[in-house]
């Protein structure tokens, strides 16, 4: 078995399978609003540290424990001690929840790439006034709250069927063969989101953007909100805590080097986020300019930026507004799905061939149809309130807490140090002694402060503060935040007591 596990066939496929899988919607919608709300381009600072000092260490182990035990995540923590094997699970399920919604948010980027042809929601300043009823009211149809899930939206449902077939060709024959489309969908967006910048510097308002996003201010990087964005985005942008990185790492050649390609995986989807900031701030700059309003009145991060505020200003812009809005849509597109084939592949397919010795061209099958099918229910017209409520579960709490557990029960049970020489045999950079602490203690506690200071002080303070509501104002339906990831727990829990099956097991 060992013999015939796959492998990636050259370290820069392996780096660009790295830099794929972390780079995505994160890094056009959220980076560079953090940048432009935390000190422009002073948030570098702390960003960087955060890199450095949480998302390398961290990164590095999951990559080092999946080359170690030669399995996804559920097989590594099986290998520490079988009692831990749910701790692969926990983090494969968090992976396949955000697959379903993560691939619908590429559907709707399909959808906004088919109505820029010919600008459906219309040019002008009329079209940028009608922005964001055209995403509200046309796309998603949206239903009064997460009760009242409506119908399905087909033409959505019809987008993520595409986004579903494109993940699954670039899957089913395995790592090995998909490979190569990382390369694809890492370049294509680069190229992408650089001529989007291009025309974005070419408009009028763009060098007033540009200030926002970048200008520094040194005095707000002490502020723990800065300090909380940039940990939280290190960890989300990097996709570690999702499982798929054991299985990525788990695919390297054994002599391969390891740290040296996290860092430069971890440099290069920083500075794809740093690109796509251009591609962003020019563009919101002449929008502001174009419609004499503040910049801090419109959406710059999230749903609102990709979906209302960018397409107002394309329709703003003085000439070629649909292939500006088909490049941006097809930027979103393709810079995200690697990252959903990556939570599908490394994150659920590989954990349950490994554990299961099944096919991988069937079970790759079984997880793409499972993952469209799970996917239907944010097609529908409640959809986007359930879309919020699963991310706030699983990509918030899921995973950090996940994430928490894993580098404590690597560094302390496993050994840090002995992780720590195992990946310096192989590799150029050896890393030194206080390695170890980063992993053993500075990431748990940092993302046990992202967890309290961003989650639980956010989404409980209504227990305590009658001012305040439950998670997204959804009363009851916010306590589904802490049922998914308590069912996901327990499915991983039942996992964990079903037999491996092992080499000439029948
Ligand atoms: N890193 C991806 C992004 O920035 C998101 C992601 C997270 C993808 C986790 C896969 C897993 O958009």
């Amino acid at each position: 078995m060992e013999a015939k596990r796959e492998r990636w066939s050259s370290r820069a496929l392996f780096i660009f399978a790295a830099i794929g899988s972390a780079i995505g919607l994160g890094n056009v919608w959220r980076f560079p609003y953090l940048c432009n709300e935390y000190g422009g381009g002073a948030f570098l600072i702390p960003y960087m540290v955060c890199v450095v000092a949480l998302g390398i260490p961290w990164l590095m182990m999951e990559f080092g424990m999946g080359r170690y035990f030669q399995k996804g995540a559920p097989g590594v923590f099986e290998g520490i001690g079988k009692k831990w094997e749910w701790l692969g699970w926990w983090p494969s399920m968090v992976a396949f929840l955000i697959v379903s919604y993560y691939s619908v948010v590429l559907a709707w980027s399909l959808r906004f790439v088919i109505s820029s042809v010919n600008m459906e929601w219309g040019v002008g300043e009329a079209g940028a006034e009608a922005a964001g009823g055209f995403f509200f009211n046309d796309v998603l149809r949206l239903s009064s709250g997460p009760g009242d899930l409506g119908s399905i939206v087909w033409l959505t449902a019809l987008c993520l069927l595409i986004v579903w077939v494109v993940i699954f060709f670039s899957i089913w024959k395995g790592a090995k063969e998909s490979g190569k489309w990382h390369f694809v969908f890492v370049i294509v967006p680069w190229i992408l989101l650089i001529a989007v910048a291009i025309r974005g510097f070419t408009l009028p308002g763009a060098a007033e953007g540009l200030n926002s996003y970048l200008t520094p201010d040194f005095s707000k990087i002490w502020s723990p909100d800065v300090w909380f964005g940039a940990a939280s985005q290190v960890a989300f942008s990097l996709s570690v805590g999702m499982a798929g990185m054991f299985a990525y790492g788990s695919w390297v050649k054994k002599k391969a080097d390891i740290t040296n390609s996290t860092i430069i995986a971890s440099f290069g989807d920083m500075a794809t986020a740093f690109l796509a900031g251009f591609a962003v701030f020019s563009v919101v700059g002449f929008l502001v300019q174009g419609l004499n309003i503040n910049l801090e009145d419109v959406t710059t991060s999230g749903l609102g930026l990709a979906f209302v505020t960018y397409p107002a200003a394309v329709s703003m812009m003085p000439g070629g507004n649909s292939l500006v809005g088909l490049l941006f849509f097809l930027s979103l597109f393709t810079i995200g799905v690697d990252s959903a084939f990556f939570l599908a592949q490394g994150g659920v397919i590989a954990p349950l061939t490994d554990k299961f010795g099944w096919n991988i061209k069937k079970t790759t099958l079984g997880v793409c149809i499972a993952g469209f099918l799970l996917g239907l229910l944010y097609c529908t017209q409640g959809g986007l309130y359930w879309l919020d409520i699963v991310d706030r579960s699983v990509s918030f709490y899921g995973l950090l807490i996940t994430g928490i557990l894993a580098t404590v029960v690597v560094g302390w049970k496993f050994g840090a140090d002995k992780l720590r020489l195992y990946v310096n045999e192989t590799s150029d950079i050896k890393v030194g002694r206080w390695w170890n602490w980063l992993l053993k203690l500075v990431v748990p506690l940092a993302m046990t402060f992202v967890v309290i200071y961003g989650g639980f002080i956010q989404d409980l303070s209504y227990l305590w503060d009658s001012t305040k509501t439950e998670y997204g104002g959804y009363g009851g339906w916010a306590a589904w935040v802490w049922l998914i990831l308590f069912i996901a727990l327990l499915v991983s829990i039942g996992l964990n007591l079903i037999k491996t099956r092992k080499k000439g097991d029948k």
